[in-house]
């Protein structure tokens, strides 16, 4: 049986005079009398004083960075400015030495490249273990949120037959031989001798099966692991990504965007109420990296400072025509600095989400109302026939944050849009059904998880704030 005390405890309430057994990681080994431990529980370290008199030299040897090393001594409070306490040790236990001739890089140099393939050393460091424990705190934020609002969590599959979104860009799910596969008359792979007996993907969305829940269970949502094989080498899309989608019966576009306002507040203040010391690290470690940074390249904002301006005020609310219109307004568009033309009827690029939040508004910003061109079948025709009441949420640095809408709940409607967008009627039976018997006004959004995890912490990729990332040409460990 071994016998610790985690670091954050130690620090939360030091009881000084008292021995302390504490295990972690060497973080930093100074004078050869310095030895700084961290060990997960929280973003602070605790420094061990080594009285090298005391020790054999082997074990003085042995304590390095990235060493992993158990010790008991007494709490007393510190000599040395930076920490109120620190510990003194009365005996060491070397769990585990770390060879640093054969480590691939030193401290300095390690970048986010290396570490992204190195996750081994990765989640040793203080920016990532920051990361992921700020990522911890947004999915314990979600559930908490949902159960506190009497939504029930539904597990909606991996494995589906269905492309929610209609845009094709999903992963098959096979296990035919791909050397020589069966064939149907027409010399296609014949999916129904397939495993399931007929053709399945990875989900991208559990949308469609959530409204199933929502209109038995009124206010569900999933949270869970969604696909995408779009060939997108961008800092913002991965090829697996988790999605939080609440779906709520008797919900109209309004319902749905004030939802939507309400908790991506409630996440942020959750991690600025509760992970204060991770937010400070990394708001530290962004003004670092700009302090040789051409002004107009630096954040307007310190990280903690955008949070709370983020929860403090209302988000702009404006239509798609609206938007349309202001961007045909803005200077970039006039001196022709956009790449990509801006008219009704063409979806918003991320150049033109970025002005429209970042220099024009400068907060979020919520467009509903979008063309029903370019946007998915489920989402409700309004009146003009020509737009849905579909809402994205705009944030700065990220772009879209939330993509959602009102479902068409009007079965005749819908089908015509099935027909048109050329949706297969045969696969969603189903989700007919839901129309034709006891149908109700309802809505839902996505939140794109990762996305939130990058606001939250400033880190600029993606692929940084997701223990493992998947990205074409890229699946490690
Ligand atoms: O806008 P999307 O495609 O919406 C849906 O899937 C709807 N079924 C949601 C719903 O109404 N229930 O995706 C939702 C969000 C986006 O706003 C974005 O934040 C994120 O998911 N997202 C991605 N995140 C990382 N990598 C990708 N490739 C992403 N694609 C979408
Ligand atoms: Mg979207």
């Amino acid at each position: 049986m071994i016998h610790r005390q985690e670091i954050a405890n130690v620090l939360k309430s030091p009881t000084v005079g008292e021995d302390v057994t504490i295990m972690g990681w060497v973080r930093a080994w100074r004078g050869n009398r310095f030895m700084v431990l961290n060990d997960g529980s929280g973003a602070e370290t605790l420094q061990v004083v080594v009285n090298g008199e005391d020790f054999d030299e082997e074990t003085i040897r042995a304590i390095g960075f990235h060493a992993c090393v158990g010790v008991t001594g007494e709490l007393v409070e510190s000599q040395g400015s930076g920490q109120a306490v620190e510990v003194v040790a009365k005996s060491i236990t070397i769990h585990g030495a770390a060879d640093l001739s054969e480590y691939p890089l030193q401290a300095k140099s390690q970048t986010m490249e290396f570490l992204r393939e190195n996750a081994q050393f990765r989640m040793r460091t203080n920016t990532f273990s920051a990361v992921f424990r700020l990522r911890h705190a947004l999915a314990y934020a979600v559930n908490k949120y949902f159960n506190d609002r009497n939504f029930y969590y539904l597990h909606t599959p991996i494995i589906t037959g269905n492309d929610a979104e209609g845009a094709g860009e999903m992963f098959r799910v096979t296990t035919l031989d791909p050397a020589s596969p069966p064939k149907d008359e027409d010399g296609n792979v014949d999916y129904s001798q397939d495993f399931f007996g007929k053709g399945t993907h990875l989900t991208v969305s559990g949308q469609l099966q959530a409204e199933i829940g929502a209109l038995a269970m009124g206010k569900v949502y999933t949270f869970g692991p969604t696909f995408r094989a779009e060939n997108s080498h961008t800092s913002r899309h991965l090829s697996e990504f988790w999605m939080i989608e609440p779906e709520i019966a008797f919900a109209d576009i309004d319902n749905d965007q004030d939802l939507a306002e309400d908790f991506l507040k409630y996440l942020i203040n959750y991690c600025l109420d509760n992970y204060r010391a991770d937010l400070e690290f990394l708001d530290a470690r962004i003004k670092q990296a700009e302090k040789n940074m051409k002004a107009e390249l630096r954040r307007p904002m310190g990280l903690i400072e955008m949070l709370e301006f983020t929860v403090k005020d209302e988000f702009a609310r404006i239509t798609y025509t609206e938007a349309i219109n202001l961007i045909q307004r803005s200077k970039p568009y006039k001196k022709k600095k956009f790449e990509f033309p801006v008219e009704w009827g063409t979806d918003l690029q991320a150049e033109h989400e970025r002005w429209l939040v970042e220099k024009h508004f400068k907060k979020p910003v919520i467009v509903r109302d979008y063309p029903k061109s370019f946007k998915a079948f489920y989402m409700r025709l309004n009146d003009d026939n020509e737009t849905v009441a579909a809402m994205d949420i705009l944030f700065p640095y990220i772009g879209e944050m939330v993509g959602g809408s009102q479902r068409e709940e009007r079965e005749e409607v819908l089908r015509t849009r099935m027909k048109e967008m050329d949706v297969h009627e045969d696969e969603l039976a189903w989700y007919l059904d839901l129309r034709k018997f006891g149908g109700c006004p309802h809505a839902g959004f996505g939140l794109g998880f990762e996305r939130m995890v990058m606001y939250v912490t400033g880190m600029g990729n993606i692929r940084d704030v997701i223990p493992f990332p998947r990205a074409p040409k890229t699946a490690d460990f």
